[in-house]
């Protein structure tokens, strides 16, 4: 049974692919520092693994702490190294991603993004341990005029979140070209993961007043939030709302478990790879399928553009389908849904 080490494996995606990976009988090490999750929503994870199968269980284990912190790193790849079970891989989410944040404090996005993926490789490195499953983002791409975008498409970053995932994928290529016979890196390049759990047990729980638009959504269709910001309705675009390609976090679970699977059977290699639908939704074709959906009012208002911002930005997934044979399954809809049931179990 293979050992994997997920950074961040207390959030949004971490979580689900934390799930998927102990239903492929995976065994999962999570790191989280809790700076955007909670103990709580631990509780949640262990409560859906017992659910799925009482012996998951006996497969998670949790170390809270930050990755910057080379020590607790070590440890954890020792303890492991001791018991007689190596991790082999590490799939690495561990990071901050409001745009909005870093444009404030860029500073704080370069420690934790760049600084905690350096720290991460040292350790690896000697631990050897080299296979990485980075959690990149499309926002690496600016403002591409692609229709779809492929991973081919210049690497373009608008803002220092953007910034931070275009260096660390850089910083991982030169990692590669130093020992290509020995790394075996994939950069996932996430469009807009939403959705939720099936079970509505776990879903995006971000602390604090949510940067993302589904969590958003969910709490004004709650009452937690009085009404839905829209930035800008004069986009180039059908109506003039921003085009994002939405991602049911499912689907994206199962790339990653892919992705793996792709990298520890083959031989050593780096690759950058979109995760998207392919499909383009507006913001307010997203609030109306929502509304129309789960059967709730999203009150929303038009607010100016947001510095940072882009008009359209939807996956050419090709790569993905043609190295890894995957395609995402889950609808619009599905994911409104399972997004709202999320919100509801959670109160
Ligand atoms: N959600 C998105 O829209 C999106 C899109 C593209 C890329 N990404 C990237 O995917 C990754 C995961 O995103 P998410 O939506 O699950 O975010 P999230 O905030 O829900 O999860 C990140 C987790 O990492 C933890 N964490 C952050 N810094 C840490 C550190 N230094 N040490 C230990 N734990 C730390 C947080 O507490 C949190 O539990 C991030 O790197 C993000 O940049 C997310």
């Amino acid at each position: 049974m293979k050992r994997i080490l997920v950074t961040g494996g207390n959030g949004f995606i971490g979580s689900h692919t934390s799930i998927v990976l102990l239903q492929k009988d995976y065994e999962v090490v999570i790191v989280d520092s809790f700076i955007n999750s909670s103990r709580n929503f631990y509780e949640r994870i262990k409560i859906l693994a017992k659910r799925i199968d009482s012996n998951l269980l006996r497969r998670i284990i949790f170390f809270e702490g930050d990755i910057r912190d080379k020590n607790l790193l070590e440890g954890i790849f020792r303890k492991s190294a001791n018991e007689g079970k190596r991790i082999v891989g590490v799939i690495h989410f561990a990071g901050l991603k409001a745009v909005a944040e870093s444009l404030k404090e860029p500073s704080k996005y370069w420690d934790f993004n760049f600084i905690g993926t350096f720290r991460l490789i040292e350790v690896m490195e000697k631990y050897d341990c080299r296979t990485l499953i980075f959690s990149s983002s499309a926002t690496v791409y600016g403002c591409s005029k692609d229709f779809l975008i492929s991973e081919n498409a210049a690497v373009n970053p608008i803002n220092p979140y953007g910034h931070t995932k275009a260096a660390i994928e850089n910083f991982l290529k030169n990692i590669y070209d130093s020992k290509s016979d020995k790394w075996r890196i994939a950069c996932l390049r996430y469009f807009n993961p939403i959705g939720a759990h099936s079970t509505g047990l776990i879903g995006d729980n971000p602390n604090g007043i949510p940067n993302n638009i589904f969590p958003f959504i969910n709490q004004v269709a709650i009452g937690k939030i009085e009404r839905l910001e829209i930035f800008g309705n004069d986009w180039d675009t059908s109506d003039g709302t921003c085009i994002r390609d939405y991602i049911h976090v499912m689907d994206l679970a199962e790339g990653h478990i892919l992705s793996l699977e792709f990298l520890l059977e083959n031989e050593c290699r780096f690759i950058n790879l979109n995760l998207g639908t392919g499909i383009g939704t507006s913001v307010l074709e997203l609030v109306n399928i929502f509304q129309e959906e789960n059967k709730v009012k999203v009150p929303f208002n038009y607010a100016d553009r947001r510095v940072g911002d882009i008009a359209r930005i939807v996956a050419d997934n090709g790569f993905a389908y043609s190295l890894l044979n995957w395609k995402p399954t889950k609808t619009i809809n599905e994911m409104c849904k399972d997004g709202w049931r999320w919100q509801q179990v959670k109160g």
